[in-house]
């Protein structure tokens, strides 16, 4: 029988191999991979492209109230769409708890929004804010068992953060139940301690969050983080790494042995601390924590990747506009601690990397691959489904034109942030074709799919979250981990 869709003559990127030829789809999977596969009901030309597994962006923020009680600008419809854009397939973004707020009535309000609104597929993580009885006992349980196999616990902010007490209790539990626990890691006395004293002086400008958010902040926690997690022996994820000495702090438990798992974004491999100094307020537009730091700290970050210390990049996307609904809330008045912290990245994620890692030789086109899909499939319990051009798998593909040169403008983007950090960079590279389960949903620079059809995705328990120690933990694949980490190093 024929193929539904037939993508010819194209640079297939498996694991382990380049292939020049097809990739046959039916009934939105992959069948068929190689040389003269027979036509599909529709050819798609991949003549002097790459072609990749979509992404999976397993960080970003999505119709969510911030821990500073903000609301983010794009909506499931708009920061889908935005994600296709750019290569992305599949997002997990958060369904976010706070103090007072139980967790199924999170799930099932954030289930509803999507589910009308979604282009690609998506699933969840939970934010953990409200570590109460009920929580802990009954309803945390219950939505790993419902495939939420994964959730975000903050150090800081005042409003969402857990002592280290309750951090403990939630690693036990994560242990407990296969879940993987992704931790803010930033110690909040020291940010609002050195916060107080700059305000003080009047240094209110937004270049004052980075040195409020010293990178002391974050590497003390990473470091506390991992003790409490090595205590209680589970595996934890330390979210967007910005600090050069934050690399050096989590591999060096790496190389103890100990399962810490680690992601880095775009905006600390192509942002500085020096981006927020400037006229006004604008520099606002920069602002997200961790902060940028330095270009040691993002020669660190490549360095973290490149040796797979760093397993994942994701965009953290948190969509502020630069007005009183996100980056203002106090006008022309504002000053560095109340600016909503976050920048937009679903669109531009892949396509930096693509340009800057891939086309200027800091990595290849297979280390691409896993930082910006299989890795996060792995991770999350994605797989074998998503992440990775592989029969059987869903066909959720992206056509690279390795020599489109783009000068990025927010004009031709698609998310409701109203700028980008990266406004007149110069890049190469871009998805041009982009298909989800089988569906060309980006073509041509237009969108092809419905509101409502990206479909939620009930996760599998992550590969790595199982306890390192425990007798009889059968179901932990043993060393995948350093399996994932030697194969970074191998290149
Ligand atoms: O500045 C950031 N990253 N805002 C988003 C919330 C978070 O902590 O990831
Ligand atoms: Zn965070
Ligand atoms: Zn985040
Ligand atoms: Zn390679």
């Amino acid at each position: 029988q024929g193929f539904d869709l037939t993508i010819r003559n194209g640079r297939i990127v498996t694991d382990d191999a380049i292939i020049e030829g097809d990739v046959g789809v039916r009934d939105g999977r992959i069948a068929a991979i190689g040389p003269g596969l027979a036509p599909g009901a529709r050819d798609v030309d991949a003549a002097g492209r790459w072609v990749l597994p979509g992404g999976i962006d397993s960080h970003c923020h999505v119709e969510q109230l911030s821990g500073m009680g903000v609301m983010g600008a794009d909506d499931f419809y708009s920061a889908t769409v935005s994600a296709a854009f750019g290569g992305t397939t599949t997002i997990i973004p958060f369904a976010a708890q706070h103090r007072g707020t139980s967790v199924p009535d999170v799930v099932s309000d954030y289930a509803e929004r999507a589910r009308t609104k979604a282009v690609i597929d998506y699933g969840f993580h939970l934010i953990l804010a409200n570590p109460d009885e009920q929580t802990m006992t009954r309803d945390l349980p219950q939505a790993i068992r419902d495939g939420i196999t994964s959730l975000k616990v903050y150090m800081t902010y005042d409003a969402m953060r857990l002592d280290d007490y309750q951090l403990l209790d939630v690693f036990e539990l994560a242990r407990e139940h296969g879940a993987l626990v992704m931790v803010h890691a930033e110690n909040n006395d020291i940010i609002k301690w050195l916060a107080k004293r700059l305000i003080e002086r009047g240094h209110t400008a937004p270049k004052f969050h980075a040195v409020a958010h010293d990178p002391l902040a974050e590497a003390e926690a990473t470091n506390r983080a991992i003790a409490l997690a090595r205590l209680v022996d589970t595996p934890i994820l330390i979210v967007h790494v910005a600090g050069g000495s934050t690399v050096e702090v989590i591999r060096g438990a790496q190389s103890l042995g100990v399962h810490v798992l680690a992601e880095s974004c775009p905006q600390y491999l192509f942002l500085t601390a020096e981006d927020m100094d400037r006229a006004g307020l604008e520099g606002a537009k920069f602002c997200c924590s961790p902060p940028a730091r330095d270009a040691g700290s993002q020669e660190a970050v490549w360095q973290g990747f490149a040796d797979g210390t760093l397993l994942t990049y994701s965009s953290d996307h948190a969509p502020y506009r630069f007005d009183e609904t996100g980056k203002l809330p106090k006008g022309d008045k504002t000053t560095f601690k109340e600016m909503a912290n976050g920048v937009p990245g679903l669109e531009l994620r892949l396509p930096l990397l693509f340009s800057e890692g891939v086309l200027k030789g800091r990595m290849d086109i297979h280390q691409f691959v896993k930082l910006t899909a299989s890795n996060h499939a792995d991770l999350y319990g994605l797989s074998p489904r998503k992440g990775r051009i592989a029969i059987g798998a869903d066909a959720d593909l992206a056509l690279w034109n390795p020599d489109r040169e783009t000068r990025i403008a927010y004009d031709d983007l698609h998310d409701q942030v109203g700028y980008t950090p990266y406004e007149g960079r110069v890049i190469k590279g871009w998805p041009e074709v982009v298909v989800s389960r089988g569906r060309v949903v980006v073509e041509d620079g237009r969108l092809h799919a419905e509101r409502g059809s990206g479909q939620y995705l009930r996760r599998e328990a992550p590969q790595f979250a199982w306890p390192v120690r425990q007798p009889g933990a059968a179901r932990r694949p043993d060393g995948l981990l350093s399996k994932a980490m030697a194969g970074a190093r191998e290149g």
